[in-house]
């Protein structure tokens, strides 16, 4: 047999996991992982980049790490810990840092947009530097797969051209690692801003995104607000227009795997009414489960720190050794044994 292929990805531990996060990445490790060597990790340095609570970060990272169990990650098949844990993912992203242009991270369109959107006037490197500490993450395990939605794109070219450069400079040292981006729901849209990508951190409307913790009553509450349009027609489609029904559409078929056409077939000659519901039900019959595990994994006292003691032991064995080349092969003196 050969080896099972290794796999990263990781989730930022900042504001409420979305079914955005689920169906786009989360739902692809759960489905997949017995087939591949994989890390998921909770990516707390990535989360700091933008103004954040302190009192609340770890509580929001055991909750990530925990809502990754939830959904059905087992530590049988995956490595499951806390990214400033394995302290190696900054260490390299420094390394790195040194052979990325600044012109390569300018034209990252996620820095673009949240440094637009960010309401003041410090915009931190961090924010900058997030592709590569994002790089770090991905090259210090080897990673062949990263399966994330598809606004991670960008990001995991940025980390191919950094492997290059590095390898064409240093000799070949990292993987090549490529994208892996499901084929419905890779881009979850806002229930009330269907043109807009559903993020976790936007908090302008409670309508905007429907959250892995929501009660069954807020779920449907917040589909029967879903943006529509006044076609009464129920069909997948690419015009902006019609973006609120698509991503109904998109979102029912992610989570049942049917085609489209099977889909289509499923709402004809029915109304908006009755989409939105059964969509919220198919919804809230996903989450169900997962909400329930959950609160067993934390009613259970320290049993999500040991899971990711025992990851965090795990990761570092590959991180150390990956860094120990890449500092040989930068020609840093190292020191004795
Ligand atoms: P983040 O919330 O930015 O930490 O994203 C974590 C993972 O969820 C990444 O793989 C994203 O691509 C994915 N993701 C986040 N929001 C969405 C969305 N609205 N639709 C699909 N995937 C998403
Ligand atoms: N930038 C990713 C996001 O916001 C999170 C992330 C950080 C990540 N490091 C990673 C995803 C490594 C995949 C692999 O969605």
């Amino acid at each position: 047999m050969t080896n099972p292929k290794r796999v990263f990805s990781g989730v930022q531990p900042s504001g409420n996991l979305t079914i955005g996060n689920y169906i786009g990445a989360i739902r692809q490790w759960v489905e997949r992982q017995q087939e591949f060597d994989a890390c998921y990790c909770v990516v707390d340095a990535h989360a700091i980049t933008v103004p954040y609570e302190p009192q609340t970060l770890q509580t929001k990272t055991r909750e990530v790490a925990a809502l990754y169990l939830a959904a059905g990650l087992s530590t049988d098949y995956a490595t499951v810990f806390v990214q400033s844990h394995v302290p190696q993912h900054t260490e390299l992203a420094w390394y790195l840092t040194c052979i990325t242009s600044l012109g390569w991270l300018n034209r990252m369109t996620q820095f673009k947009d949240k440094s637009a959107r960010l309401e003041t006037e410090m915009i931190g490197a961090g924010l900058l530097n997030y592709p590569v500490l994002m790089a770090a993450d991905i090259l210090l395990y080897q990673t062949e797969l990263v399966p994330v939605g598809d606004d991670q794109r960008q990001h995991i070219e940025l980390a191919r051209d950094i492997a290059q450069r590095f390898n064409a400079t240093f000799g070949e040292t990292f993987t090549i690692p490529a994208a892996m981006i499901p084929l419905e729901g890779a881009r979850v849209m806002g229930l009330d801003t269907p043109t807009t990508k559903m993020s976790k951190s936007t908090t302008d409307s409670q309508y905007h995104a429907v959250y892995l913790l929501d009660e069954p009553d807020t779920v449907l509450k917040k589909f029967k607000r879903a943006v529509t349009d006044s076609l009464a027609d129920i069909r997948f489609s690419a015009d902006p227009e019609r973006a609120g029904v698509n991503n109904l559409l998109t979102i029912f078929q992610a989570l049942t795997h049917q085609n489209a056409e099977g889909v289509e077939a499923h709402f004809a000659g029915k109304g908006y009414g009755h989409l939105k519901t059964e969509v919220a039900e198919v919804v809230i019959e996903t989450l169900r489960p997962i909400q329930q595990h959950y609160a067993e994994l934390m009613a259970e006292g320290g049993y999500i720190d040991r899971v990711l003691a025992e990851g965090a032991a795990k990761a570092q064995v590959i991180a150390t050794q990956t860094v120990a080349d890449v500092k040989g092969r930068m020609g840093f003196l190292l020191p004795a044994l």
